[in-house]
């Protein structure tokens, strides 16, 4: 959700702040712009960082800032693209969130003389610095500090001064800011990615921290310049894990990527013999969690989902009542908690805003936050007291789909911990450890299948409408699976639980509203069959996904799908690969870049 990225040292910056955005821009893709030290303008344009790239040629400034968009307020416009700019051109800004009391701020200082270029509400933030530039003395430092004090909502920001140059200021309120340290040079990033490519080391500000960087070195500190010691990090993912790989996309590598996202989710954490699950991120807080009575899983979009494949697994096998919530929604409701509920957060990359405000809400009340977190250092990983990390590497592609399956996975092991802690006897508990380790080997079947998937999925590549129909575990993912259809094909995609159908969406049936029927041989196997017979007696087409050597389920369906035997429970885990490359090959086949959907962007940060 906006990306940002600043250097300071003795390179030219341009060429590297460009390098910086590409890596950047799954974040937000509308628009982008820089500004290096020494220039008098920024460099903008619409779309993406491509366009930026030529006119950056001419900036030769060894420090710079730079800036992709998703637009917030303001359409995407070169006007509206970052860098924004004061009246003078001298303090320059940009800035990754929302800034809720611009629409007062920027009446006052139009008041003050002040003429705004943009419709953002980013720029106010340029125009305040320079407000109070004239009442401090030209302090750009105390003036940013003052500026960033009256600002209510949330940002990132990296800040340039024209008469400072080799000087980036950075801060932080709710959206991701993580400093590069290099030999002599410094990064600035919303995320760690682009700054793999120079160095690993790390550290990460926390909301209300304030940085000082130039190429000697950077300080930390509070809004109030109260000096804080931090001790840098390393990023552990390696620069190959943030390239294409040969791959047409990042969405297809990360799906063909699965097995071993499997493997790294389960790897070291699975006592085989003993039916238990390793969880070094819980250790210590394994006693609280024994006490634990009832669970409230928070996620966005697919992470919801998959939250809600949890709660099936928690309630089956750990016997606690689950509830899951989508972000957005538990943050402005009244949560009921007690000393006997924990949350826990799921979110790929740490930083989605509702779920984050969710579980800051859960741990104002005093309740126990926990966090499946895919990108290590986030900050839903350091706000939880306690989670387990994905270990899926980056994702890239807007579209989320090896970290859902991570997510999954991961979501299996704590049920096995905490079922373990509970009923759960060994003999179960190491049938689903042995089932866990089959599946990297199942999900490559599924994959080495791919070509059949990609023919039928061009039979229905025309098509406006979908309905993707599942029952108990694969119901969300019947969810899931019109989620990934809809957001990189553009195709209308409605998710239901199959036995719904009747209460509704059969009316919309007919021979141009075809259905995915995930219908694995399970306990709900013979109520599947009925709901796609209720469909094909409407005329409607059905493709099942079926379980390997049901023959049977060929006289109901026009198309059938196979995917391996397994639990019941983790049978999810091996559902959603066909569905994710069913929309993947849809949309490609209509020439739409499903790495970047339009309208979306990765990790929202912003409500
Ligand atoms: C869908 C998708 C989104 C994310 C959601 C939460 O393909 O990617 O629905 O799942 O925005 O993001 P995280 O997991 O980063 O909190």
């Amino acid at each position: 959700m906006c990306g940002i990225f600043a250097y300071t040292g003795e390179k030219r910056a341009a060429g590297i702040l460009i390098d910086g955005l590409r890596v950047l821009e799954y974040r937000g893709y509308d628009s982008a712009g820089i500004y290096t030290a020494g220039s008098s303008a920024a460099v903008r344009a619409v779309g993406t960082v491509r366009n930026v790239a030529d006119k950056a040629a001419r900036l030769t400034g060894t420090s710079g800032i730079a800036h992709t968009r998703w637009a917030t307020h303001g359409a995407p416009s070169e006007k509206n693209a970052h860098p924004h700019t004061d009246c003078n051109k001298s303090v320059w800004i940009v800035h990754n969130g929302i800034i809720e009391n611009y629409k007062k701020l920027r009446e006052r200082l139009t008041e003050h003389g002040h003429s705004f270029a943009s419709e953002t509400d980013s720029e106010v933030l340029a125009h305040l610095i320079e407000e109070h530039m004239k009442a401090l003395g030209n302090d750009f430092e105390a003036s940013a500090r003052a500026a960033l004090k009256e600002i209510t909502g949330t940002y990132g920001v990296a800040l340039m001064h024209k008469s400072l140059p080799g000087t980036v200021i950075t801060a932080r309120m709710g959206s991701p800011i993580v400093i590069g340290i290099g030999s002599g040079e410094y990064f600035i990033a919303s995320d760690p990615t682009p700054i793999l490519h120079h160095t690993k080391d790390v550290v990460y500000l926390n909301d209300g921290e304030f940085a000082l960087i130039s190429k000697k070195g950077y300080t930390i500190s509070t809004l109030d310049n109260a000096a804080i010691e931090r001790i840098p990090s390393t990023i552990e993912w390696n620069i190959d894990d943030v390239k294409k790989g040969g791959f047409e996309h990042f969405m297809l590598k990360e799906i063909i990527e699965e097995p071993e996202v499997i493997l790294n989710a389960i790897r070291g954490r699975l006592v085989i013999e003993e039916g238990l699950a390793q969880l070094g991120g819980l250790r210590e807080v394994e006693d609280k969690l024994a006490g634990i009575k009832r669970l409230v899983i928070v996620g966005c979009g697919s992470a919801y989902y998959a939250g809600v494949v949890g709660k099936y697994m928690l309630e089956e096998y750990a016997g606690i009542p689950t509830e899951v919530e989508i972000g957005s929604e538990l943050r402005y409701r009244k949560m009921l908690f007690d000393e006997e509920t924990a949350i826990i957060g799921i979110s790929q990359s740490g930083e989605t805003a509702d779920t984050l405000a969710a579980i800051k809400e859960a741990q104002r009340k005093g309740v126990m936050t926990l966090g499946i977190v895919n990108a290590v250092g986030s900050t839903i990983a350091r706000e939880t007291e306690a989670g387990v990390y994905n270990h899926a590497g980056p994702e890239i592609g807007v579209a989320s789909t090896k970290a859902f399956l991570s997510q999954l996975s991961v979501l299996a092991l704590f049920t096995l911990f905490l079922g373990r802690q509970r009923d759960m006897s060994p003999v179960m508990g190491k049938r689903i450890a042995e089932e866990l380790l089959l599946l990297p080997g199942k999900v490559e079947r599924i994959l080495n299948d791919r070509e059949r998937i990609r023919t039928i999925a061009h039979k229905y590549e025309q098509t406006r409408d979908f309905l993707y129909i599942g029952r108990k575990y694969n119901s969300p993912i019947a969810y899931e699976g019109a989620l990934k259809l809809k957001e990189v094909s553009y195709i209308h995609a409605e998710g239901y639980g199959a036995g719904e159908m009747k209460h509704g969406p059969l009316a919309m049936i007919d021979e141009a509203f075809p259905t995915f029927a995930i219908a694995p041989k399970d306990s709900v196997y013979e109520k599947m069959i009925s709901n796609i017979e209720e469909i094909k007696a409407r005329k409607g087409r059905v493709i099942a996904l079926a379980t390997e050597g049901d023959m049977t389920i060929n006289e109901h369906v026009d198309d059938v799908i196979y995917m391996p035997k397994t639990l019941e429970m983790l049978s999810p885990i091996l559902s959603v690969v066909p569905l994710q490359l069913f929309a993947y090959y849809i949309a490609t086949a209509r020439g739409f870049n499903v790495d970047r959907p339009r309208n979306l962007a990765k990790s929202v940060t912003v409500e």
